[in-house]
């Protein structure tokens, strides 16, 4: 099993859901975790589940709907004097289903601020670090969601992100700071729902693919975490 030993991730959006098994697969190859969500109070299940493995664990919080919250966490990564290598930028929102002329600018706004806008952030804040220490993995966490008008703004904003990962995949070319798109399929989550095709377990071991990628390895593609189902990475 590739070891992560000594590195630090933060994993937006890993009070439950995929995150947290996203953080989980990571203690489990001895990375060090930096669990987020909106409050301290969401994270307990997480601490506790990560409690097992003999990582460090720090955890922040900040709500990514507002520039207070994107700020209150790249605050709390930077004043642990920890060094980043991997962003697991997975936290996200759906807008509520309804016809697709009735969406408002509100609900657009909100969907891109916490799918998009606080992503970006999170990118500038820690990815020119990585430049310079010629290692990072960064991932953004996608969906596969098509022909699902009433949805738009979350699809559209998904739609974005895969092109954002293209642009920084390029700007960052030649630097070993990798920075790709995890697509988990449909799982059953709050997200979700209870009638996804998939457990969330089943997330792993896929999701982890693009962050074991050897050194100057892919950078700007699409990891479909379902086909990696039965590995053993
Ligand atoms: N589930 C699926 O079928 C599916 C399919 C394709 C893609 N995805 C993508 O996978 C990722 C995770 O989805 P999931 O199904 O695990 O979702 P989930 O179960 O709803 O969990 C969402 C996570 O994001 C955090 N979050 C939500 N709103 C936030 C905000 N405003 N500020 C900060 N954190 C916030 C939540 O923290 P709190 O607990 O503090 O609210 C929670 O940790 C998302 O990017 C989603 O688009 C999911």
């Amino acid at each position: 099993m590739k070891s992560l030993e000594g590195k630090w991730a933060l994993i937006t959006g890993s009070s439950r859901g995929i995150g947290q098994q996203v953080a989980i697969g990571l203690a489990e190859r001895k990375c060090n975790i930096i669990v987020h969500g909106r409050e301290k109070a969401h994270l307990n299940n997480t601490l506790n589940m990560l409690s097992k493995y003999k990582v460090k664990v720090h955890f922040v919080v900040g709500d990514l709907a507002t520039e207070e919250g994107v700020n209150s966490v790249i605050k709390g990564v930077k004043t642990g004097s920890i060094s980043l290598d991997i962003l697991y930028n997975n936290a996200a929102i759906m807008n509520k289903w309804k016809p697709v002329w009735e969406i408002t600018k509100q609900e657009w706004l909100e969907t891109f601020q916490v799918n998009l806008f606080a992503m970006i952030a999170l990118c500038n804040a820690f990815a020119p670090d990585m430049k310079k220490r010629g290692y990072g993995r960064i991932i953004n966490v996608t969906s596969g969601i098509k022909d699902t008008p009433n949805l738009a703004p979350y699809s559209v904003s998904k739609a974005a992100v895969d092109k954002y990962t293209r642009d920084l995949a390029a700007e960052l070319k030649e630097t070993n700071v990798l920075v790709n798109c995890m697509d988990p399929g449909w799982l059953k989550t709050d997200l979700g729902g209870p009638k996804a095709d998939h457990e969330v377990e089943t997330v792993l071991p896929g999701a982890l693919i693009p962050v074991l990628l050897d050194d100057n390895g892919p950078s700007g593609k699409l990891y479909s975490a379902q086909e990696f189902r039965d590995s053993k990475i």
